[in-house]
């Protein structure tokens, strides 16, 4: 098992909708890839989880999906979820090693990733993996959680990170656009989500303190409970802070290389 235990995973659920392993549902992702033409795109899910953002994809946009994760009790429940969601056979699901992707140059319409690029510690080597698999032209439309630019000294985002226990590696956003720009995108662009989430992160905690209790002690224990109301609490500290950022990136693959 890596990181996200079944137990973990359940209680995401609990708190984001089935499925989803991060915030915003269907809604968020239609936002992430807002003006983008999926109507029978072959697109790129990279840190798909348990597939709540790639089945949105598939059925609300008509897009045909290859899904990648390292983690594959995960794939299992995304593939289970996909059919029951009748999207079965548009999806793909596959596991990965951390690492090159591993896909033919010029492969896909467009990548997508929802707060997945935050477990890679080398983003110039993903920047430039998405930007190889990509056809001419195509668009990488993702979301990440970046670092503010008062990440180092922000207490609550340091507090979050101390207690979270992910493989966060986070990076601010004028850090990122010179990453995409360097691997070789071009018209890039980032959209801050952070008074989106401060304010619906505050509504989390109220949840999970109020009417998700007991469902959540019930998928764990009441000493689970007790230490992840902490972490949720720390996440929203650091959201209201300003030290942690969920941002929507887009940039695409230059029709020409030079
Ligand atoms: C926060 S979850 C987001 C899952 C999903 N995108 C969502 O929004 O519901 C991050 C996911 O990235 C996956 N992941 C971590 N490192 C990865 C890597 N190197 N390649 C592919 N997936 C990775 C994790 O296993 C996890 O499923």
């Amino acid at each position: 098992m890596g990181q996200y235990s079944d137990n973990f995973v359940e209680r995401l659920h609990l708190v984001w909708g089935p499925g989803f392993m991060s915030p915003g549902g269907a809604e968020e992702v239609a936002e992430i890839v807002s003006g983008l033409e999926l109507e029978g795109a072959l697109v790129l899910d990279i840190g798909c989880g348990t597939g709540g953002p790639s089945i949105a994809l598939a059925r609300d946009m008509g897009a045909y999906l290859i899904c990648i994760d390292v983690e594959q009790h995960l794939l299992d429940r995304a593939k289970e979820l996909a059919r029951q969601e009748g999207v079965g056979d548009r999806i793909e699901f596959k596991l990965v090693e951390p690492g090159p992707l591993p896909f033919q140059s010029e492969t896909f319409d467009a990548v997508f990733s929802k707060d997945a690029l935050i477990h890679m510690p080398n983003k110039m080597e993903i920047y430039r993996e998405i930007l190889r698999v990509l056809r001419p032209g195509g668009a990488l439309a993702a979301s990440d959680w970046l670092a503010g630019e008062n990440a180092i000294t922000d207490g609550s985002f340091q507090e979050y990170l101390t207690i979270a226990n992910l493989d966060f590696i986070m990076a601010t956003a004028e850090q990122i656009v010179q990453v995409m720009r360097d691997a070789g995108f071009e018209c890039i662009r980032t959209t801050d989500r952070n008074a989106w989430y401060a304010a619906l992160s505050t509504i989390e905690v109220e949840q999970i303190k109020g009417p998700l209790r007991e469902q959540i002690v019930s998928v764990s224990d009441l000493e689970t409970y007790n230490s992840w109301l902490s972490v949720r609490c720390a996440l929203a500290n650091a959201a209201k802070s300003g030290g942690l950022r969920p941002t929507h990136l887009r940039g695409y693959r230059p029709k020409v290389l030079s």
